[in-house]
């Protein structure tokens, strides 16, 4: 049933020649304390700790910079992370980095602060300007060993080797991409989880999930990636309404973590879709978070590749559901339901309030040239699709009928 569209042929040809690897995970209370331990066997002396400002105001990494600071490690912090970071940010950074003569990085935030200190170890050797780095494969000397403890479990940052950094003055998204941006080991420690509020968990929540939908359909999709998609779709169907419901269940946040860094390898081996490819002209446009607006538009992106995907979608209701008896047509519309009723719990919205019908055509147009330059999609969209999608998002209808 899966048409292969020119890009599906590139990206299996660079997924197979340039296998991902994975960082080494700790999951689990306490497992930050492991990762700086590891860092200090490692020989780490001089690391980065690039952070939140709120994090170490609320007192959260004492333990961690007790530790380090124990183990003879003179720690420089870089905290003046914000959303969306720009290369100014990065250079700030690197300034703290370089004067310091710092010999790893530590990031313990979220997908901002993660990305820039990606880019951050990475560019630390090179003298070269930030601006020659952008792209592909474009870091030529070994980065500094870099490290990971995320504070949000959704965007899979602590397991790809992407980073997105904005243009200082325009604010465009700029990617760098390169396996010299894989961290070297992660913690996945429910400990940092704890705090993030509801509505951003759930958001963050359902952006893992779409990684992991995404790569499962994607015509690029391997065992491996399968594998991955598979398990973390099934963490977070069963644990992420009580990571909402109760941020203090560790055991549910470390499950989502789990299952957020399963899907970032998942979509790192294989590729995403159209949910990506239209939430992030409508980020741009309106600086909706990235979660928010992929949970939004998955259950309708997920109606128009339904045709293309029942048997994959079945395999995954069969995998959540063994007991049930029914068709293949029948189960995978089963799953398209389910995501519905997930959505309802968590408490995400009908509608994306900002988006403007004047828009839709930008949108269209960007979303369409995103994703045939970057994703091995199952079915092919027209504009007539996508307009039709961000329709129904406006008027917060999901039950979309498509030919
Ligand atoms: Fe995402």
């Amino acid at each position: 049933m899966f048409k292969k569209t020119p890009i599906s042929y590139v990206l299996r040809i660079t997924s197979t020649l340039f296998p991902a690897q994975k960082p080494l995970v700790f999951s689990g209370p306490g497992s930050t304390q492991k990762l700086a331990d590891f860092m200090s066997e490692g020989g780490t002396k001089r690391p980065l700790l690039v952070t939140d400002r709120f994090l170490l105001e609320h007192g959260m990494l004492e333990d961690v910079l007790a530790f380090l600071k124990g183990q003879g490690c003179e720690v420089s912090i870089f905290d003046g992370i914000i959303p969306n970071p720009t290369f100014a940010v990065v250079e700030a950074g690197l300034t703290i980095s370089r004067a310091n003569d710092c010999d790893s990085v530590l990031a313990i935030g979220g997908g901002s602060a993660i990305d820039a200190a990606k880019v951050i170890a990475a560019a630390h050797p090179d003298p070269r300007p930030l601006n020659k780095l952008v792209g592909t494969l474009k870091f030529k000397t070994a980065p500094l060993p870099f490290y990971v403890a995320p504070t949000t479990s959704g965007s899979g940052s602590e397991t790809t080797f992407a980073a997105v950094i904005s243009e200082t003055d325009t604010h465009k998204k700029r990617f760098f991409v390169s396996p010299k941006l894989l961290p070297f080991a992660t913690a996945l420690d429910p400990d940092l989880l704890k705090s993030l509020p509801p509505a951003m968990s759930a958001a963050v929540g359902m952006d893992a999930l779409t990684h992991a939908i995404e790569a499962f359909i994607s015509t690029n999709r391997f065992d491996e990636s399968d594998r991955d998609a598979r398990m973390a779709i099934a963490l977070l169907i069963r644990y992420l309404p009580q990571a909402v419901a109760d941020g203090a269940d560790l055991t549910a946040r470390e499950k989502v973590a789990q299952a957020s860094f399963l899907a970032g390898a998942a979509f790192t081996k294989s590729s995403l879709g159209y949910v990506h490819a239209i939430s992030h002209q409508i980020s741009a446009q309106y600086n909706t978070p990235h979660g928010l607006a992929n949970a939004v538009l998955l259950p309708r992106v997920l109606r128009f590749n339904l045709p293309a995907v029942i048997d994959r979608l079945a395999q995954l209701e069969q995998m959540l559901a063994p007991q049930e008896r029914s068709t293949e047509a029948e189960a995978a519309a089963r799953f398209v339901t389910r995501i519905d009723a997930l959505s309802d719990e968590l408490g995400i919205p009908d509608t994306i309030a900002d988006l403007r019908w004047t828009d839709f055509a930008k949108i269209t147009q960007d979303a369409l040239a995103e994703a045939r330059i970057s994703y091995a999609v199952p079915r092919v969209m027209r504009a007539h699709h996508v307009e039709k999608i961000l329709s129904a998002v406006q008027i917060g209808r999901r039950d979309l009928a498509f030919d």
